[in-house]
């Protein structure tokens, strides 16, 4: 989807139809609905959408009487909805070209860049291995303003979020045999070339001799090959001294290895790399944006698989911190990856961590498909991340990690076991990971719950969200040392 943006008067902006958002019980005033809005058959309640067609006096052929709610209400995400739901709309109805016209307010750049990203994450379909060619897509979304400072810049960043997004949703999209471990690397690979970022995969040899043998032992139970992707990012100059490091859980497919997982619903469990497919998209943002903070992103990817050489549950390996682990379950293998990938993470200088995973089931249970589990040993990354996570709709909710949870993890046969018995299950996750994180600031993401969305919304397709894109580009467009 082509974007553009506009600074012509309302009724000149030339589309197949222009969206002009509604507020509750407010009379619009740029574009006269007259009798509609009088006789309540347009209220502007959220996500109301009524199509009126060759409207008198606009360029465009079609206006879209887009209900945004309560102007006390509406902020981003809300315009983010609005867009999307417009969007999708109007691609239904074969509509190729849409608009919208933006009021100004003192939040322009904001609800620009949410209006291009609701835009551009409401256009995707996760039918991309559907064989029938009468698609429907829009072609070009055009933002309709009256000039002000940074209304272009904004645009443009909404695009590169809203892409960076939709390309991470394409990768957990894909089906298990299709995204393995190595075509993961292949297509971080090829999008660090395409934005000039160094990439290095690291095969099995190199972390056999970094003696990861906590990601290597989940990694032994498939016949794919195993690889940990690194993608960095560095400024022209650096400002501070500050070093980010992103973590994303790469499990190509969980089948739960020897504590096999039950058959239902064990399709879905393709999307247990969104966690590293969200840091590579990140980082595709992240290259075009060029914030000041140098970023690396760290991607292990394996497979589980139970099988004659796959690891047993009572087995012990040892991680590359030099920690001994029991594995208690092998289901519980994210975080064991996750481990030698926050150690090397910091071993190669990185200042920050933010990981993010599809780790634990509990976090759905505590948290619904609305909130990330967040989980920190920094109160002011926690901030930062949370102020990010705001600022881009991303729902996220901080949970407690107090040290007295590391009891739960005590083994009498190795240093640490990999689960923590039946409670608190997403809280145990993280003080493992923590055990990893050690002194670095660190905050862990259990995106478990809303990494996929599992019924489509007006704006949003079924099937992967993206979750968190837009919150790590934010975190290190906005960081300050
Ligand atoms: N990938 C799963 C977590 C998961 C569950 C993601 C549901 C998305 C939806 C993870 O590897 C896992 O299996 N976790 C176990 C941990 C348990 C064995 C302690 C779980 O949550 O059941
Ligand atoms: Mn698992
Ligand atoms: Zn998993």
């Amino acid at each position: 989807m082509k974007i553009t943006s506009v600074t012509v008067p309302i009724e000149q902006i030339q589309a197949d139809a222009l969206i002009i958002p509604i507020f509750e019980t407010e009379k619009e005033t740029r574009f006269s609905a007259g009798s509609l809005c009088d006789s309540g058959e347009v209220l502007g309640k959220p996500l109301e959408l009524t199509i009126l067609h060759n409207p008198a006096g606009m360029a465009a052929t079609r206006v879209l009487l887009a209900g945004a709610g309560k102007r006390e209400r509406f902020d981003a995400a809300e315009m983010r909805r609005l867009t999307g739901a417009a969007v999708r709309l109007l691609k239904s109805k074969s509509v190729k070209k849409i608009a919208i016209a933006l009021e100004a307010t003192s939040q322009g750049t904001e609800f620009a860049a949410a209006a291009v990203e609701g835009a551009i994450l409401g256009n995707f379909e996760p039918d991309r291995h559907q064989t029938a060619n009468d698609k429907k897509s829009v072609d070009e979304f055009i933002v309709g303003a009256a000039a002000f400072e940074g209304f272009a810049g904004s645009v443009e960043r909404g695009r590169i979020i809203g892409e960076a997004t939709n390309f991470a949703r394409d990768m957990v999209n894909e089906p298990g045999n299709l995204m393995t471990p190595l075509r993961m690397a292949e297509v971080a690979r090829t999008m660090a070339v395409e934005q000039g970022l160094a990439c290095d995969v690291l095969d099995r040899d190199a972390m056999e001799k970094l003696g990861m043998g906590s990601l290597l032992g989940v990694a032994i139970g498939s016949a794919e090959p195993p690889c940990l992707i690194v993608l960095r990012y560095r400024p022209a100059e650096a400002k501070g001294k500050a070093h980010l490091g992103l973590v994303g859980k790469g499990v190509t497919f969980d089948t739960g290895g020897i504590s096999i997982k039950p058959a239902d619903s064990m399709e879905k469990m393709k999307y247990d790399m969104a966690g590293g497919a969200a840091m590579i998209g990140a980082m595709r943002a992240i290259a075009q944006l060029k914030p000041t903070v140098p970023v690396t992103a760290y991607v292990p990817c394996v497979e589980n698989m139970p099988g004659s050489r796959a690891q047993r549950p009572g087995d012990i390996v040892k991680a590359m911190s030099g920690k001994t682990i029991e594995v208690i379950n092998t289901d519980a293998e994210g975080r064991l990856i996750l481990a030698d990938a926050i150690t090397y993470a910091r071993s190669q200088g990185c200042t920050h961590l933010v990981d993010a995973a599809t780790l634990t089931g509990a976090v759905v249970v505590a948290l619904g498909h609305l909130r990330v589990g967040l989980f920190t040993n920094d109160e002011s990354l926690k901030d930062r991340v949370l102020a990010a996570a705001g600022a881009e709709g991303e729902r996220m909710w901080h949970m407690p990690l107090d040290d007295d949870y590391r009891e739960y993890l005590k083994t009498p046969f190795a240093d640490i076991a990999n689960v923590g018995g039946r409670w608190g299950g997403a809280v145990t996750a993280a003080m493992f990971l923590k055990e990893f994180a050690e002194d670095t600031p660190w905050v862990h993401l259990d995106i478990a719950g809303t990494a996929w969305l599992d019924d489509t919304k007006p704006y949003l397709a079924k099937g992967p969200t993206g979750l968190p894109v837009r919150t790590l580009v934010r975190l290190a467009l906005d960081w300050k040392d």
